[in-house]
């Protein structure tokens, strides 16, 4: 059949243009009926047309898999192997076998790189005793890596049951990856198998990286409050490894936390405590290298330290806490936790005098101590050791600290009132005997709370300890509303302006942390509790924090 050429180009840009369409790439008929010269210019023209088209046509990324021809662009995921195989069920008779699997994770890959940016419809048939078959899609970005259900159907082993779903992959994605994948370890079987742009393709030679927004004209928080308070942000190896945070951070912060790095569970060593219990039963084996990395960062660029934190129910391994480390017998008396006790608290502290001298500038000694239905929470320390275990360890803090070094009790909630008067009681003997310089209010709050109440118990902590006050773990969760930045934002000016103010009259305020640095990297990542979007762009609460100190000038 013959067809008029714009026909054939027009029929090419719908194939190309159509939603989810898997036939954008196939070639149209270069034929033409066309004979006068006018009309042979015009289909010169048009035929060049086409030409573009069809190569813009043909780079359209889709993966089409029937498995008719014995092969597959899938690759083995884990310990699977894959191999094509006649099957009488199979809509074509052949199917993609996946064997072998020993993980979840285990299955088939099919690499997904020129889809980055583009919403993709993913459309799989399968069958497995499996009760289920997930397709899923892996990609980084900026170095975290992320899993996502595209879809899952339920299975069964005789007959093929497909389905779809559709995932918009963002432009910053790389190693982008779309796999089978399955709960259970059985075989898979897989008849058909694509992956299709839905809608407009557009083509991204690389991840985005400029994705980032530029902050180098940023203000720095660390240069306006210089005459207040030190700024600090919690880090982890990977955000100070990504150039574009480190040097956010470092224009940002005179002080940093490590988020995880300095918790117990990061610094004891269980092989070798267990190696040899004797020998290690009052002193428990602790490694320090993983430590260099962060600690490194923080003194080469002129920060201090937060240590955060020594004595913690959350974070500690269980085993700590039993005779010989053995988690099946009996729990250590309170004579020997007091021993490891003294000895982790000492082993933390030579080992960062030695190797990082001043860089740290206060520890949080102890850790969350007060339960939320009120009184001691009843941890491991405290089953252990008894109620004086807070006192012991900020003992044990000063006896081993550098002079100059400033010890810490840290918390959350710590403005309700119940924990006010748990806290004060248990830290006021600490505090009489001179063992206590610092109060650290953790303060994940949200912009539903009020800011009098915070910061009326933060004055408190001041005045009935007589110690200074540290906010070491900020991040204020936003609400669901659609200008909610904007309402955050003015929390944030409302939470400083009033910081700012107690600075000023004389409440010893004397440091604040970020716990993080963009929205998606924090603990609480669903709050977008943070000043940084995940591009760094500024949000209005981190103009609220800038400005807050002009806002209260000549208080
Ligand atoms: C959090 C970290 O941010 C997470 O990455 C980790 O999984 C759990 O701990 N109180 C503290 C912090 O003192 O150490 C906690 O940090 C948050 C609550």
């Amino acid at each position: 059949m013959k067809k008029p050429i714009i026909t054939t180009v027009a029929l090419l840009l719908v194939l190309a243009l159509s939603s989810c369409s898997g036939s954008g790439t196939e070639s149209p008929a270069a034929e033409t009926t066309v004979t006068t010269t006018a009309a042979a210019a015009v289909t010169e023209a048009i035929t060049e047309e086409m030409k573009n088209e069809t190569e813009e046509v043909s780079e359209i990324p889709s993966i089409t898999e029937d498995f008719t021809g014995g092969e597959t662009v899938g690759v083995k995921r884990g310990s699977a192997v894959l191999s094509v195989v006649d099957d009488a069920a199979a809509r074509n008779g052949r199917a993609l076998f996946i064997e072998g699997r020993k993980e979840s994770w285990n299955g088939a890959d099919y690499k997904a790189e020129l889809f980055r940016g583009n919403e993709i419809e993913v459309k799989g048939s399968f069958r497995s005793a499996n009760k289920a078959v997930r397709v899923s899609i892996q990609f980084n970005v900026r170095g975290n890596t992320t899993y996502n259900m595209v879809f899952a159907v339920n299975t069964n082993d005789s007959s093929y049951t497909s389905g779809s779903g559709k995932y918009t992959i963002p432009a910053s994605a790389e190693r982008i990856i779309v796999y089978i994948e399955s709960d259970e370890l059985k075989d898979i079987y897989c008849d058909s198998f694509s992956v299709n742009v839905c809608g407009d393709y557009t083509y991204y030679e690389e991840a985005a990286e400029a994705l980032f927004a530029n902050t180098s004209d940023y203000p720095s928080l660390r240069d306006t409050y210089a005459d207040l308070f030190r700024i600090g942000m919690a880090v982890s190896p990977t955000v100070l490894a990504k150039p574009e945070y480190a040097e956010l951070i470092k224009a940002q912060c005179s002080s940093v936390t490590l988020e995880n790095n300095m918790k117990p569970d990061a610094m004891l060593d269980y092989g070798t405590s267990i190696s040899d219990p004797d020998k290690y039963q009052e002193a428990p084996a602790m490694k320090f290298s993983h430590l260099n990395y962060e600690l490194g960062f923080a003194r080469d660029n002129g920060m201090t330290v937060r240590g955060h934190t020594l004595v913690w129910h959350s974070q500690t391994p269980e085993w700590l806490f039993y005779k010989d480390y053995n988690k099946n017998g009996e729990l250590a008396d309170r004579e020997l936790m007091l021993k490891r006790m003294e000895n982790y608290i000492k082993g933390m502290m030579e080992w960062t005098t030695e190797n990082y001298p001043g860089l740290i500038s206060a520890w949080d000694v102890v850790n969350e101590a007060a339960a939320d239905e009120g009184g001691m929470r009843k941890s491991l320390w405290y089953q252990t050791i008894g109620e004086d275990y807070i006192q012991k360890a900020f003992e044990y803090a000063r006896k081993y600290a550098p002079e100059g070094v400033k010890l810490f009790y840290n918390d959350y909630n710590s403005y309700q009132k119940q924990k006010q008067e748990d806290i004060l009681s248990f830290l006021k003997p600490v505090a009489e005997a001179g063992n206590m310089d610092g109060m650290g209010m953790q303060s994940h709050i949200g912009t539903y709370m009020g800011v009098n109440e915070y910061m009326l118990a933060l004055k408190r902590y001041a005045e009935e300890l007589g110690v200074e006050i540290h906010v070491t773990e900020l991040d204020i969760g936003a609400d669901r509303s659609d200008d909610w930045e904007d309402k955050q934002g003015k929390y944030f000016s409302r939470f400083m302006k009033k910081l700012i103010s107690l600075r000023k009259d004389g409440v010893p305020i004397t440091s604040l942390t970020l716990w993080g640095v963009s929205d998606s990297l924090s603990w609480k990542a669903s709050d977008r509790p943070l000043v940084f979007r995940d591009d760094l762009s500024r949000k209005p609460a981190f103009d609220a924090m800038i400005n807050a100190v002009s806002a209260t000038d000549g208080e």
